[in-house]
């Protein structure tokens, strides 16, 4: 009797077990927070791009790696700058490629042409920038933000000289190739844009 007693209890406790875990589990799949720690890195990350120029692809590039992140700054800025390195790298590969096809006016191919040199010239502040930020130290904190600063502002200029040229180009044709182009360099400089708002919010929370 107390055998069976016993037995029956076990069942009904595996069973009140399983059932919470199932609901558990269903709770987590409805939100987007899988681990605790994960929930603040996306809450932070979320807020850190709120004052940046367009917070939305601000979020949508950096919460891929809200692991690597955590609740950093530093690491945030760090990422920020990796993302619009590696939008900028690629965009410049596509440029030069569309660049050599045919069919193009030759207005059109004086635009790309400017344009890829304005971009590689924003790859290489980039680059600068990233490197600056590997060197950066609580005692050289204040040069080396000013001076990261300063190169992804002139990243920013050259990308912004290279959609002017296509804006102007764009009104007489309006090509897919040239809106094509058009599109992703504005991605570029707008991920650019918002890597600069994310250096002044890390340069200020030291002031
Ligand atoms: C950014 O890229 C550099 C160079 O590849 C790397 O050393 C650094 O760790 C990266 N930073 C972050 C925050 O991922």
């Amino acid at each position: 009797m107390e055998a069976i007693c016993s037995k029956h209890l076990m069942t009904s406790l595996v069973i009140i077990l399983a059932s919470s875990l199932t609901l558990s589990q269903g709770a987590k799949k409805g939100s987007d927070s899988e681990r605790p720690y994960q929930e603040a890195s996306t809450v932070f990350i979320r807020t850190s791009c709120s004052s940046t120029t367009y917070p939305r692809l601000c979020y949508s590039s950096l919460v891929k790696h809200a692991d690597l992140i955590q609740t950093n700054r530093v690491v945030l800025t760090g990422t920020a700058l990796n993302v619009t390195l590696a939008s900028a790298k690629s965009t410049s590969a596509m440029m030069s490629t569309l660049a050599k096809r045919q069919g193009l006016k030759p207005r059109e191919v004086a635009a790309m042409k400017d344009c890829v040199e304005e971009l590689a010239d924003s790859v290489d502040e980039l680059r600068r920038s990233i490197s600056e930020m590997a060197q950066l130290t609580p005692s050289n904190f204040e040069m080396t933000m000013s001076d990261v600063e300063t190169w992804v502002s002139a990243a920013l200029t050259d990308e912004s000289t290279c959609t002017d040229g296509f804006q102007e180009t764009a009104a007489a044709g309006g090509s897919n190739v040239k809106n094509t182009v058009r599109g992703q360099i504005l991605q570029v400089a707008q991920l650019t844009s918002n890597a600069l708002a994310l250096i002044n919010q890390l340069a200020n929370s030291h002031a």
